[in-house]
């Protein structure tokens, strides 16, 4: 990649610490524009990922949170989910180890009622084996959705008194099996050309910059993370405030 953009990342932005959630969009459509199977791209779409995760404390990147199975999956081929499951079993089984050694902490957040209880095994083991990074917190959705944690965490929150955001975020985590209340996103990527949520992180995402690329996710690399970062340092956020030129005027 261009060692300028690197170079003015380091010195400009370390200081930031950012929450990313990335749409990893575009695996089945790469591996058949190819000619392959499906399934080739989300093998390849891990491989983007893995990059990913190693790239992303470059760029003042603190939480990561990556949508790896959404709720709404379970309506793919049963061959097709069988295969990503069996993705996820195996990267969780060689990624932990490197994981330890570049200080990333796992977690997971999402349903684990309806996964094998092997992976649901490998994934406490993971959040266990981790929990001592310092430089990544890397958060993985797994049948993950937005809309039922926030019912579930609506209904667990129905005898509170004073409802506060503070704690409805409290509620929000234990409705995702999450041990700890989640930042809000900064920026949301969403890589293969469609521009919706589907049903991600949808409180947290609440002021969070929007980043779409039409880059197939196998096909994303470090050098369009430096842009979507780039695109995110390049926008104003006012949070429904004034910009701060203009306050004076009021
Ligand atoms: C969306 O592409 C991608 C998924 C549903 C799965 C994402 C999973 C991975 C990248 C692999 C596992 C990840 C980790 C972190 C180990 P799509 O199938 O909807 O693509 P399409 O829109 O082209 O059909």
């Amino acid at each position: 990649m261009n060692n300028h953009f690197k170079l003015n990342h380091a010195a400009e932005y370390d200081e930031e610490l950012l929450h990313v959630a990335i749409i990893m969009d575009g695996n089945g459509r790469w591996a058949q524009q190819r000619g392959k199977p499906r399934f080739w791209g989300h093998r390849q779409g891990a491989e983007t990922a893995k990059k990913i995760i190693e790239a992303a404390p470059k760029y003042g990147i603190s939480t990561l949170t990556l949508y790896a199975f959404s709720s709404d999956n379970w309506k793919r081929p049963r061959q097709e989910v069988s295969m990503l499951m069996q993705l996820l079993q195996s990267k969780l089984q060689t990624e932990v180890r490197t994981s330890i050694e570049n200080g990333v902490r796992i977690s997971f957040i999402g349903r684990r009622d309806r996964l094998d209880s092997r992976l649901v095994a490998q994934m406490e083991k993971a959040e266990a084996d981790t929990s001592f990074g310092q430089n990544l917190h890397l958060r993985l959705a797994i049948d993950y959705s937005a809309r039922d944690a926030m019912l579930k965490a609506a209904q667990l929150a129905a005898n509170e008194e004073d409802l506060t955001r503070e704690k409805f975020s409290e509620y929000l985590a234990q409705a995702m099996n999450c041990s700890e209340i989640s930042p809000d996103v900064d920026l949301l990527i969403r890589t293969g050309g469609e521009q919706r949520l589907s049903d991600f992180l949808l409180w947290e995402c609440a002021y969070a910059e929007l980043y779409f690329t039409n880059v197939m996710w196998p096909d994303f690399n470090e050098e369009e993370l430096a842009r979507a970062v780039e695109t995110f340092h390049s926008r104003e956020r006012r949070f429904g405030a004034v910009p701060q030129a203009r306050v004076s005027v009021v």
